[in-house]
């Protein structure tokens, strides 16, 4: 075992010791030789600071969850609800707000043209490919304080855990914020990721990408202080091997660690997300004077396929499929009007990118089907992204499951059902994701919760387990 390693776990194990006696059963081998060493000179080997080590080595949970707090009120819809969307006036606050706790952490910081935030702590061996950490803090409309705030404050703070106990990263530790995980804007989720696994096609379509006010993604990256995202994107591709591992902590958006009291989850599998625009066009006119056989209503034709997309997920007969029509926006939108034009916007998800790709395949056939049925034109059924699962990496699942167990935390391994940053990073580096409960499983709502004691506990897991990956 590397010596800076041992020193490091064994004060690590001292506070535990403390904190959890039951782990004295579970002395390793290297403790039973120090002990015996000890009872035989008489002398300590080590003389840890144990009033020191005790508070320097736990998670400063008042300070995060202020952190937490305090980054909630960056938004654009009243408390409990968070809204922060892409290049607004409070992503860039929030932003600002990160990159000063970076600094304040002592990490040295930089940004990439669109956005993508990255504060390093540079290791004994900074010629090595670092290890990294990070999540967003971009939040869609009317939602909560955790859903990618905990991977970014709580990786920080893990930075912090480590340096107050004493550690030295053998590879540097890079904490990354991602811009936009959320397709609130511009419909593209994972935007910063995506471009970071190099996916040429993404920096192409961005030249010519709008949000819904007709705002340019290079105008609003301008705005937002980014005035290089007019340019090519390339230079925010990472060239292979830039990191040798990457793991996320992120609550777990479901129920089941909370249902099963379990501390954490270890992430071995992120399942396969794929979106698609669709638009119905119609005659729209008089909604009293024109008769009901003459109508050409685009309105019933997006009905009558948001309840087909339910079939042909429920259809798929496993609970892992999922398909939801979270916008549905109908044009000119007034009471007496029938609607001339109707746009969905479909989400669908499976473990399994075979059955996904089943489902889609249904939904067009429906939305043909549907069109001709209504005499309505099929205007747009455009893919927008229809991304394969990725698995983690067993390097990292092992030092995550190694970390819990060395902090005497429950675990299980289990798949994210949401979609992560770390779905893209792991095309350019093995990829590890820690979960933490939340209440009920609630998120994408102001009800999201998790409490202090699990955020902390998901810091210490995520602290050990860039140790371990830092040293290997
Ligand atoms: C992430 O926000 C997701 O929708 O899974
Ligand atoms: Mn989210
Ligand atoms: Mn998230």
């Amino acid at each position: 075992m590397d010596l800076r390693f041992f020193v490091f776990v064994f004060i690590f194990s001292v506070y535990f010791i403390c904190d959890f006696p039951g782990i004295y059963g579970e002395r390793n081998d290297e403790d039973m030789t120090i002990k015996t060493m000890e009872e035989f000179s008489g002398y300590p080997i080590h003389e840890p600071d144990y009033a020191n080590s005790l508070s320097s080595l736990s998670v400063n949970s008042d300070t995060l969850q202020k952190q937490i707090d305090e980054l909630a009120t960056f938004s654009d819809s009243l408390a409990p609800s968070v809204t922060r969307i892409l290049y607004s006036e409070k992503d860039v606050l929030a932003r600002r707000y990160i990159k000063d706790l970076m600094k304040l952490s002592g990490l040295s910081v930089r940004e990439d043209a669109v956005g993508n935030i990255f504060g390093r702590w540079n290791g004994d061996e900074p010629e090595l490919a670092p290890v990294s950490t990070g999540s967003h803090v971009d939040a869609i409309p009317y939602s909560g304080k955790y859903d990618g705030v905990v991977g970014v404050l709580g990786a920080i703070e893990a930075i912090n855990v480590l340096k107050r106990s004493g550690f030295k990263p053998k590879r540097s530790l890079e904490v990354i914020m991602f811009t936009s995980e959320e397709p609130t804007r511009f419909g593209i989720s994972c935007l910063g990721s995506r471009l970071l696994a190099g996916i040429v096609q993404l920096a192409e379509q961005l030249k010519s990408t709008k949000d819904s006010h007709n705002v340019s993604f290079s105008d609003a990256a301008k705005s937002a202080g980014y005035a290089n995202a007019k340019g090519d994107l390339s230079e925010v591709f990472l060239k292979e091997g830039t990191y040798s591992a990457f793991v996320e902590l992120h609550i777990e958006q479901g129920p089941i660690l909370e249902k099963e009291g379990v501390s954490i989850g270890v992430v071995t599998a992120i399942a396969a997300p794929a979106s698609i625009k669709v638009t119905f066009e119609g005659n729209g006119g008089h909604a009293g004077a024109a008769l009901m056989p003459e109508r050409n209503d685009a309105g019933l034709a997006a009905a009558e396929l948001a309840l087909a997309v339910e079939k042909h997920v429920l259809d798929s007969g496993s609970v892992d499929t999922v398909g939801t029509v979270g916008i549905l926006t109908l044009h000119p939108g007034a009471i007496n009007s029938i609607p001339s034009m109707a746009h969905l916007e479909i989400d669908t998800r499976d473990i399994d990118e075979s059955r996904r790709n089943l489902v889609i395949e249904k939904i067009h056939q429906s939305a043909l089907g549907i069109a001709k049925k209504r005499k309505v034109i099929l205007s747009e059924f455009e893919i927008v992204n229809q991304d394969p699962p990725a698995p983690s990496d067993e390097s990292i699942t092992k030092a995550t499951e190694s970390a819990c167990q060395e902090l005497n935390l429950t675990h299980k391994k289990m798949i994210s059902r949401a979609y992560h940053d770390s779905l893209f990073m792991a095309r350019v580096s093995p990829m590890g994701m820690i979960f933490i409960p939340c209440y009920k499983g609630y998120s994408h709502k102001p009800e999201e919760f998790s409490s202090v004691d699990d955020i902390a506990n998901g810091v210490k897991v995520l602290a050990l387990t860039l140790a371990k990956l830092s040293l290997s």
